[in-house]
């Protein structure tokens, strides 16, 4: 039975770590500052864009929300964009996403200055992670990194496969094991032999999106398994690997939820802190 990976209780001591350096911040008159903007009514959008600003008020960060309707335009939100970019007393601008329908959400982010692009979505802020740049890493990959770190097992070496391949979430990922010496394969929806690929990995990332698609049968025995899923089903939420059978080959395994979910929201925080120390 493998031992699993309690991503909340990290990402309680990756905040606690973090309330720290606001703390230290604050005491040099910096006041950390996340601006978070929501457009449309989509319950999932809303639930987590109030976690965000929990967060922000555990760890001492300033919150600022603004909210809009079905309605909006895009000239009201860059409008808005651009008001934030040129706050000085702002360290970090997020635009949930999925935006409404007729929004051209690529047209609205990329106002975002790269120097606020706390989630790590812009062009350069991509292209500074491949470049192996300080840049601001996405936040869920950034997250499952601390994750497989936990584990205590070294990276350098190991064959990881990332199982998706999305801008926010399997592309940088894949990066960010590169960038700690794994030997790295993505696979995806058009990939063949999808399970002897997956039976090779020492570190198995499941960002896929399906529910319980990567059986016992595919994990080799001792892998560390992470499951980026979040898929609401008829049996209520599960992630992309099917944890009970699997929990019996791997080595680690996080839970869904519990698991991922917790750390993007803590890597989140931290990239903001660090947006923040740029004032210093
Ligand atoms: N929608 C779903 N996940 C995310 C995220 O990490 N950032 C933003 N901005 N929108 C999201």
């Amino acid at each position: 039975m493998a031992t699993i990976i309690d991503g909340k209780k990290i990402s309680l001591e990756v905040k606690a770590e973090l309330k720290e350096k606001v703390d230290k911040l604050k005491e040099k008159n910096v006041m950390p500052c996340l601006a978070v903007i929501l457009a449309g009514n989509n319950p999932a959008s809303q639930i987590y864009v109030k976690n965000k600003i929990t967060s922000c008020e555990e760890v001492g960060i300033k919150s600022l929300a603004f909210t809009f309707g079905e309605d909006v335009s895009e000239k009201q939100l860059i409008e808005l964009i651009e008001t934030l970019n040129a706050d000085k007393t702002v360290d970090g601008i997020l635009v949930q996403l999925p935006l409404p329908k007729g929004i051209n959400e690529e047209a609205v982010c990329s106002h975002i200055s790269d120097s606020k692009d706390v989630d790590g979505f812009s062009p350069y802020n991509v292209g500074g992670l491949v470049l192996g740049r300080d840049s601001f890493e996405s936040c869920t990959p950034k997250g499952c990194m601390r994750l497989i770190k936990s584990t205590g097992i070294d990276i350098c070496g190991k064959r990881a496969v990332v199982v998706g391949r999305s801008n926010i979430v399997g592309k940088p990922m894949a990066m960010m094991l590169l960038k700690e010496n794994a030997t790295v394969t993505i696979c995806h929806s058009k990939t063949e032999n999808l399970a002897e690929i997956t039976k090779e990995a020492d570190i198995l990332i499941a960002a896929v999106g399906k529910a319980k698609m990567i059986k016992a049968d595919m994990v080799k025995n001792g892998a560390v398994v992470i499951d980026v899923g979040m898929n609401r089903t008829n049996d209520g939420l599960c992630g992309d690997v099917d944890f009970e059978n699997v929990k019996d080959v791997a080595a680690f395994i996080t839970p869904v939820p519990g698991g991922v979910g917790p750390m993007t929201i803590a890597m989140l925080m931290s990239n903001t802190i660090k947006s923040a120390e740029k004032r210093l």
